[in-house]
């Protein structure tokens, strides 16, 4: 087993009613003027923004309210947050909402303290030493935001799509009420079962050998994954089922499912141009990606791709034909991402053909002009990212 260290310090509430629990923590983890940051209007729609403030005032905590962060978060926004912030002498973050809001949250906790422009640490220009405390009232379970050290910020200038990863913004809290995902259209929903699915996989095809145990947790993290959609698909108020992805949602992203290998990411990385350049939702840009990417790196690790079609997509193994094999568990992954209503191409996504000029600058930007590969299960340049692109298209 390759020797590694595992963190994950956020405080988990899970269950029904888990919000009532809010001001406490809080509290708890020293906020006293709190900026309760949220989304469009979904947190405003169900009430729980409402409850979350009458419980922080409740508990006299003083807050200011931010709303309008929109799906693949807006650098302007977080400049926003910020400046009130610092105007309002703000000491902790509250994101109520999914990996959107979590994400900008982060970006406006490293920002705070920082005399430079927030935008350096998503280029790589600097380090933050510090950050204010983030913490989270969940409402989709996808981006593993909540229990993560990463988030990922759009620069509207040039539609750049950049993440950073920092120990120091891992949420202080994460409170997660299954039932407050019933609301969940089935488009998010299938595309947050998605990238559930693909933080383990990224994990998963990894170049690293053998750690059995892990391997294990991820393989039935998947399975379970795929059976509990149809579920809340066929009834989004089915709480057993919300809960199980809920969960699952943070333990694909808490490093549970990976132990600190090299996972792969360039499904992830390729992905990020696509809803840089067309503002289409993560999930479901991963679900057109990932099929591309698998044929094209499969022979890299015949037999990780033969164990992934045999215990997580249930294909028969035919033990004379090992590419066969792998082959059919991508296509099987390839039926599922259509059975829940994912995009099986490009066109698909974005619903018009995909310019070879619109390729080649998504491939470029995916590899910062040429200076930097991507993915460690194979190691990808800029034309194989064309040619992944091409296979989606
Ligand atoms: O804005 P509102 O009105 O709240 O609507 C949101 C949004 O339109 C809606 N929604 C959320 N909770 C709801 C709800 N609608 C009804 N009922 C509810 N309970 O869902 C839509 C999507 O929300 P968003 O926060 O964007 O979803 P998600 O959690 O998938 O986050 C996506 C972002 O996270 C990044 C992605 O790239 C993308 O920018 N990621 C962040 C990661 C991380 N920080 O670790 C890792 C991921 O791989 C990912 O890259
Ligand atoms: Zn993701």
């Amino acid at each position: 087993m390759k020797d590694f260290s595992f963190y994950a310090p956020t405080e988990v509430v899970f269950g029904k009613e888990s919000e009532e629990m809010v001001a406490d923590l809080v509290k708890k983890y020293g906020g006293t003027k709190v900026l309760v940051h949220y989304g469009g209007m979904s947190a405003k729609r169900s009430g729980l923004l409402d409850k979350v403030c009458g419980l922080l005032t409740e508990g006299g905590i003083e807050f200011v309210l931010l709303g309008g962060v929109v799906p693949n978060p807006r650098l302007s926004k977080v400049k926003e947050g910020i400046a009130l912030c610092r105007e309002k002498g703000l000491d902790f973050i509250l994101a109520i909402g999914g990996g959107s809001v979590i994400d900008s949250s982060k970006a406006i906790a490293y920002g705070v303290p920082y005399e430079g422009d927030v935008w350096d640490f998503y280029l790589g220009k600097a380090e933050p030493q510090t950050c204010l405390p983030v913490a989270s009232v969940l409402t989709i379970p996808a981006a593993g935001s909540e229990m993560s050290e990463a988030s990922v910020i759009t620069n509207e200038d040039g539609d750049i799509k950049l993440g950073y990863s920092n120990n120091i913004s891992r949420p202080k809290f994460a409170i997660m009420n299954p039932v407050r995902t019933f609301t969940l259209p089935p488009y998010q929903t299938a595309a947050g079962v998605t990238d559930i699915m693909m933080h383990t996989m990224e994990r998963y095809f990894n170049p690293d050998g053998d750690m059995t145990v892990t391997d294990v947790i991820a393989e039935a993290l998947m399975r379970t994954m795929k059976e509990c959609v149809f579920e809340v698909l066929k009834n989004p108020e089915d709480y057993r089922n919300r809960a199980q992805i809920m969960w699952a949602g943070s333990l694909a992203h808490n490093d549970v499912t990976g132990n600190r290998m090299n996972g792969d990411w360039a499904t992830h990385q390729i992905e990020h141009e696509l809803s840089a350049m067309f503002d289409v939702t993560h999930g479901a840009g991963l679900a057109v990606v990932w099929p591309s990417w698998a044929r094209f790196v499969m022979k890299e690790n015949l037999s990780r791709f033969v164990r992934f079609a045999v215990n997580v997509m249930g294909v028969e193994n035919d033990y004379t034909d090992p590419e066969g094999t792998a082959l059919r568990g991508i296509a099987a992954m390839e039926r599922f991402y259509h059975a829940i209503g994912m995009p099986n191409s490009i066109h698909e996504l974005i619903g018009r053909d995909i310019t070879d000029e619109e390729i080649k600058e998504m491939a470029r930007k995916c590899t910062r002009n040429n200076t930097i590969t991507q993915g460690k299960f194979k190691v990808l340049c800029t034309e194989d990212i064309e040619t992944i692109y091409r296979m989606a298209r």
